[in-house]
């Protein structure tokens, strides 16, 4: 993965952001899966009346790649803000999230938090979730 397919995936995240359903916390997610087959599929946090009903924009992502075939993924770029403001720093996944990326993606499976289009940083999965729980 070069630095401009992590731009482009960075900016597929922050149009999807565009889309994210949060009339309750005002906090827009975007997100934008990299399958290994070079295929992108974006998603945004969907919050419901009843809070904890609601859904991450990493989840949203991946379960809509699930949907069509994927199994095999390389990175996610996420950013994430208040709706109106602009936003300042990065937007890490939520201990659910990652988790839930762990299914399916390997420890060395790249997790992009994004500010911009030019302003992100990279980590990997196993840096974000040390010692996960599997089966
Ligand atoms: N949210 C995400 O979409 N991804 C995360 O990793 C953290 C939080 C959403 C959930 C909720 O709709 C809003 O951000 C505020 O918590």
């Amino acid at each position: 993965m070069n630095s401009h397919s992590t731009e482009t995936l960075v900016e597929k995240a922050i149009n999807a952001r565009n889309n994210a359903y949060c009339p309750y916390s005002g906090f827009a997610v975007g997100a934008a899966l990299l399958c290994e087959d070079g295929e992108v599929f974006t998603g945004v946090n969907v919050e419901n009346a009843s809070f904890p009903v609601g859904l991450c924009a990493e989840r949203s992502a991946v379960s809509a790649a699930v949907a069509s075939g994927k199994r095999r993924f390389t990175a996610i770029a996420i950013v994430g803000g208040k709706v109106g403001e602009n936003i300042t720093k990065p937007c890490s996944p939520c201990g659910m999230c990652r988790q839930f990326l762990s299914e399916l993606c390997s420890d060395d499976f790249k997790v992009i938090l994004a500010v911009s289009r030019d302003n992100y940083k990279t980590l990997t999965l196993s840096e974000l979730l040390p010692c996960l729980f599997d089966l």
